[in-house]
């Protein structure tokens, strides 16, 4: 005899039919699940009832924290400033963008000014990169540090970048595992939810979401974009964490470069006080609202990056994870260059198009097992706003297996618009900020 509390099916035919999941239903629902009880196909039909149907704000904020409660919380509480005070946190989330290297001038910027920034991060899959995949480019760096090596890294230098260790939220690990190959990954509870639950069983005090919009992002229409941060700002904001996100604009790649080694390139050109000036101003933007959550108002983020402090903070955190910041990256064997077909002003570089193409050309993985190639991707000369001229070099693509060129070259095939008169203003970068 059964002596679970619920019965799978009743749940299901609630979504199924637009109903409200009591706080008790959803805690069994996500614990059944995770202990095996809720078999795969029963979750998926669930799944597909609230990707169709939806939830409320309560129902998101109890799955999230039932979520929570199937793994480890961490805590920095123990992290002092030099006058004994418990130290601020402060974390960032990006929902996933081409070119989207802005973790790693950040974290070392936000902990000049005296704020612990605990930045756990994952790997890429599909067209858009991941920070991990971008900082192992570095000859020695380690992405995995146990919680001890943690705390000790945030104690020393301000600012870790790591691996996500396996306890956290687990429920979600099953959970994203399945939504990725039952077509329900696109539902903005459990996208929120997702995200969310590991943000908050992270322990940060303050947290920033950079909501990508556009043809590189999860969110390809500005609603669907506002509706998530909405959902993603209140749940933080119902955990006690002070949460706020920015739209930013994804129809584009930020920067220019897309890949692995050639983004840590551009990174330490932001801390050396130069970069695109794109990614310049996402990341002080970011910077501010990551203090501004953390209580300090009065810092000039701008100015730590011209001035060679964040660099400081970027060598220290390499270095105390294996890495070495001044040993020369990896170069990919291959080279292939992309021309314009047109003199006139670039107005469109299709984000989508170049993540394909640098994935494919090695610098992303189809399956989790996959490696990444360190010197892959794509290099672009020219970005929307830019006067172009017949013949000049638009992209260099990087590979080491030039048997990847052509596939590159076919998610490329329509990426540029090259216009008599365009607009020479370029694409706003930041489009709207929400908080609660
Ligand atoms: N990232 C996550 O962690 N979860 C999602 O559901 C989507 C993006």
């Amino acid at each position: 005899m059964s002596t679970e509390n619920f019965d799978a099916v009743d749940i299901i035919r609630i979504k199924r039919d637009r109903g409200t999941l009591t706080p008790e239903q959803i805690d069994w629902t996500i614990d059944a699940y995770t202990r095996g009880v809720i078999a795969e196909e029963q979750m998926a039909a669930l799944n597909m009832a609230i990707l169709l149907n939806g939830m409320d704000r309560a129902e998101i904020s109890r799955w999230t924290t039932a979520m929570i409660d199937s793994g480890e919380r961490m805590d920095f509480s123990s992290l002092r400033t030099p006058g004994g005070a418990v130290k601020p946190t402060a974390d960032k989330h990006s929902t996933g963008g081409v070119g989207d290297k802005i973790t790693l001038p950040l974290a070392p910027l936000v902990a000049v000014f005296g704020v612990a920034v605990p930045q756990l991060s994952g790997r890429g899959l599909g067209h858009t990169g991941g920070t991990l995949d971008k900082l192992e480019a570095i000859p020695g760096w380690q992405a995995s540090l146990s919680n001890a090596a943690m705390m000790e890294q945030l104690a020393d230098c301000g600012a870790v970048i790591c691996a996500a260790g396996s306890g956290l939220a687990p429920a979600d690990k099953k959970l994203y595992a399945l939504r990725d190959v039952t077509g329900t990954v696109e539902a903005i509870p459990l996208i929120a939810s997702s995200i969310m639950s590991k943000k908050i069983a992270e322990g940060t005090g303050a947290l920033v979401l950079d909501v990508k919009v556009g043809s590189g992002a999860f969110m390809k229409n500005e609603d669907d974009a506002r509706e998530l941060a909405r959902t993603m700002v209140g749940l933080g904001t119902d955990a006690g964490v002070k949460t706020v996100a920015l739209l930013t604009n994804m129809q584009t790649p930020l920067g220019r470069t897309a890949g692995n080694a050639i983004e840590v390139e551009e990174s330490v050109e932001v801390l050396a006080g130069g970069g695109p000036a794109d990614v310049v101003e996402l990341t002080v933007k970011l910077a501010e609202e990551m203090l501004a959550g953390a209580g300090i108002h009065d810092a000039d983020p701008a100015a730590a990056l011209a001035d060679g402090r964040a660099m400081d903070v970027w060598n220290r955190m390499i270095s105390a994870q294996g890495g070495d910041p001044a040993a020369p990256l990896p170069v990919a064997r291959e080279s292939e260059t992309v021309y314009a077909q047109a003199d006139g002003v670039l107005a469109e570089l299709d984000a989508l198009s170049v993540g394909v193409a640098a994935w494919r050309l090695g610098a992303g993985r189809a399956r989790r097992e996959d490696q990444v190639q360190a010197g892959a991707g794509v290099r672009m000369h020219a970005k929307p706003g830019d006067v172009v001229r017949r013949g000049q070099p638009l992209m260099t693509l990087l590979t080491d297996t030039p048997d990847r060129f052509a596939r590159a070259l076919e998610a490329l095939d329509g990426a540029t618009t090259i216009t008599a008169e365009g607009s020479r203003s370029g694409q706003r970068l930041i489009l709207d900020r929400i908080a609660e």
